[in-house]
């Protein structure tokens, strides 16, 4: 077992009254790519900013790279590297230049700081943008360019808080690539996002947050796999009374009624149970409006903890949420 290279106990985080961070603790292994997945206001940013010394440690305790956050800041910085959610690029710069600045500001001997920035804009494919100014560079190339920068002074942790917010989706993809490249090299990865297929294909390992809380912890394929085997998306003329009847089958595990209808999740083949649910819904005379079968997604995985979608939880104060159904 590898050793944890971040670890983190009770964190607390108030802005003002407001409590941001509410009691987190979790731990990063060493060489893993863990992501905190979580909507928009889920605390996310907060906790990236302490563990990269840019808030102070309030309550609770953190250790990066084995350094107390608390009373050895300095040392942790020497020992990570990071890349906000909004740029932070001089528009004037070229990529060479942007890469030499940071190194002098990190005290990087010279030889060992020019060997480093034609080592870095290889790995980040921007040989032939080299000399080109960062203004006239993509959204996807800023952003090789940031993790490049990140990349540097060869940090122990790279920290990335949404890296792919903003970008294409073919552009996701590629940088999804490159997060994976360099944790291969030996850097352990802390990202956040609020894009579940991003936490699904790019991490080992996800912590789910909300409202400054983590309310479920696992590899994916576990997250996914102890809501059950399939989830059907129903919605009938009766949703109450459709409620009812599910769960009397057998294979049922849990019902939720979402504004999206019901959410059924089951633990044997979909394909089997619904023609079977369907059926009995004919006999009792309920219309079915719409049906949909698929594999969980890690979407499903906060719906199941929360009652709500991830992609609408940032903009929940806008229509109320609906009882949570089942258990
Ligand atoms: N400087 C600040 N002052 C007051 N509230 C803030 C500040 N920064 C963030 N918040 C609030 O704290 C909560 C968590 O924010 P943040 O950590 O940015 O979440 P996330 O990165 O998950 O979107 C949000 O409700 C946000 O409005
Ligand atoms: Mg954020």
């Amino acid at each position: 077992m590898s050793a944890n290279i971040i670890e983190v106990k009770n964190l607390e985080y108030k802005y003002g009254d407001f409590k941001a961070v509410d009691g987190v603790s979790f731990f990063v292994r060493e060489g893993e790519i863990f992501s905190f997945l979580g909507p928009n206001g889920a605390g996310k940013s907060t906790v990236i900013n302490i563990l990269t010394t840019l808030l102070p440690v309030q309550k609770g305790t953190a250790f990066v790279a084995g350094y107390d956050l608390a009373r050895e800041p300095q040392e942790v910085r020497k020992s990570i590297g990071i890349v906000f959610q909004d740029e932070t690029l001089d528009r004037d710069l070229t990529v060479w230049e942007s890469l030499e600045l940071h190194g002098r500001i990190y005290s990087m001997p010279k030889d060992e700081r020019r060997q480093r920035i034609d080592e870095i804009i290889k790995l980040v494919e921007l040989e032939d943008k080299r000399d080109v100014r960062t203004r006239n560079l993509s959204g996807g190339m800023k952003r090789r360019l940031e993790i490049g920068r990140g990349l540097m002074t060869r940090p122990k942790v790279l920290f990335l808080d949404e890296p792919t917010i903003g970008l294409d989706t073919q552009t996701r993809r590629r940088m999804w690539d490159y997060i994976k490249m360099v944790n291969e090299s030996g850097t352990t990865i802390f990202l956040t996002t609020h894009y579940m297929d991003e936490a699904d294909l790019v991490s080992n390992w996800i912590d789910i947050v909300d409202h400054g809380k983590i309310i479920a912890s696992g590899n994916p394929t576990d997250l996914k796999d102890a809501l059950g085997r399939d989830m059907i998306y129903l919605q009938t003329s009766d949703d109450e009374a459709t409620k009812n009847m599910l769960q009397g089958f057998k294979a049922v595990m849990d019902v939720k009624a979402t504004t999206q209808g019901l959410v059924v999740t089951i633990n044997t083949d979909g394909t089997h149970c619904l023609p079977l649910i369907m059926n009995r819904l004919k006999e009792k005379g309920i219309e079915i409006v719409s049906v949909n079968l698929k594999k969980p997604t890690l979407d499903d995985v906060f719906v199941h903890h929360t009652g709500r979608d991830i992609r609408n939880a940032g903009a929940e104060k806008l229509h109320r949420i609906q009882p949570r159904g089942g258990k």
